[in-house]
């Protein structure tokens, strides 16, 4: 066993991003400032988007923006089961139904026709999610939310710096990323909210920040003058400069991150390949450039082991890995919903079980990538 742990991801700070937060310590000005506004103007540039709106977390932006639309009691919103909390638990704070939809047994994204099947009279949203780093199909899901009338809010947490049909994620309609810890780029903790509608990003600026008409740095611009007041009630999920800082100074590295994620990503699918009990993800059939934010592996059939008992046979081998995700219907408050008892989701269920995120980060070593695999092998009882 090698002695030094290898941990499912690490974040690729550099000199220069440690110099980048430290220079905001020393500035005098460390809370929301000028390094958010020049953060939302690369997100834009990078993604073609009209407006970004950045915040504490993608969670907080999409509370924010499920206050915005005035989703309640009596509301349903349509989203995976297979997904990170988030989402799901706001729904459920609002007062609203999660319909949970199944995903394909292979890219784990949904399609259009699933959400179709799921829409209701009382559907007043649609978050799929662009999976892993792959995006999603999104003509047919912008489609059929357009012909229906329905609020499609994409979400992106992973897909940064990803492209569907030559167009980078969140170049229109709405969409949020996010810049936590293990995300390609990172803030530590934040998110950002992309949309083309210009009064939505005003307003989900003023909801970010107490519902004032201003944020914190536009009053302190204004000498902290104190007419700024409530237009309507917010919340205070602005991002601190010191974490903007961070993710700007990363982004002009955002391409050579996910080439380099790339690269070990494509090194595990083909060692994989004749590997029985590995299933790789499958890619998306569409035009497509992957961020390559997770590789996914399945333990399927052909395993003699249980994902649960490969990851803890990974540990012993000193390698972390993941499980992204457990499927929401099945944690226990969801599964106590009426709704959810008797709701079977086949290829959500079936990936829940087997799921496992293998170590994937742009400062991993191909000797790093070697060993995942040699140890993977072995315990599934290869050489
Ligand atoms: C699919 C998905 N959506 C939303 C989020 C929430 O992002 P944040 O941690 O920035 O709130 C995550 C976080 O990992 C995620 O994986």
């Amino acid at each position: 066993m090698s002695a030094t742990f290898l941990p499912f991801c690490k974040p690729a700070i550099e000199q220069a991003d440690i110099d980048a937060v430290v220079a905001v310590l020393r500035s005098g000005w460390i809370t929301t400032g000028q390094c958010n506004a020049d953060l939302e103007a690369a997100i834009c540039d990078l993604t073609g988007a009209g407006h970004a709106v950045a915040m504490c977390s993608a969670t907080a932006a999409m509370h924010v923006y499920l206050h915005a639309l005035g989703i309640g009691p009596g509301d349903e919103v349509i989203t995976p089961s297979l997904t990170w909390v988030s989402m799901v638990n706001l729904i459920a704070l609002c007062g609203a139904t999660p319909v949970f939809v199944d995903v394909d047994r292979d890219t784990l994204m949904v399609e259009a026709g699933t959400i179709e099947r799921a829409i209701t009279p009382r559907t007043r949203l649609i978050v799929p999610v662009h999976f892993a780093g792959a995006p999603l199909d999104l003509d047919p899901i912008r489609a059929l939310a357009r012909q229906r009338g329905i609020p499609l809010l994409e979400d992106a947490a992973h897909a940064l710096g990803s492209y569907y049909k030559g167009r980078p994620v969140g170049d229109r309609g709405d969409a949020v990323f996010s810049l936590q810890a293990i995300k390609n780029i990172t803030s530590a903790e934040g998110g950002v909210f992309v949309t083309d509608n210009e009064d939505l990003a005003a307003r989900l600026r003023r909801l970010k920040f107490h519902g004032l008409g201003v944020d914190a740095f536009d009053r302190s611009q204004q000498g902290r003058s104190p007419q700024a007041e409530v237009v309507e009630p917010g919340f205070k999920y602005n991002l601190p400069d010191m974490c903007a800082a961070l993710a700007l100074s990363q982004l002009p590295r955002l391409q050579q991150i996910n080439q380099r994620r790339g690269d070990i990503a494509r090194f595990y699918s083909a060692a994989f390949r004749d590997v029985a009990g590995i299933s790789p993800l499958g890619l998306p059939a569409w035009d497509h450039v992957h961020s390559w934010h997770l590789f996914v592996i399945r333990l399927d059939e052909q395993s003699p082991l249980t994902r649960d008992q490969f990851i803890a046979a990974m540990k012993a081998k000193n390698i972390g890995c993941g499980i992204h995700f457990r499927a929401i219907h099945q944690q226990r408050y969801y599964r106590q919903m009426p709704a959810n008892s008797h709701l079977a989701l086949a290829n959500t269920e079936w990936n829940a079980a087997r799921i496992c995120s293998l170590p994937l980060f742009p400062d991993m070593s191909r000797g790093d990538a070697e060993r995942v695999v040699a140890a993977a092998v072995n315990i599934l009882g290869g050489k």
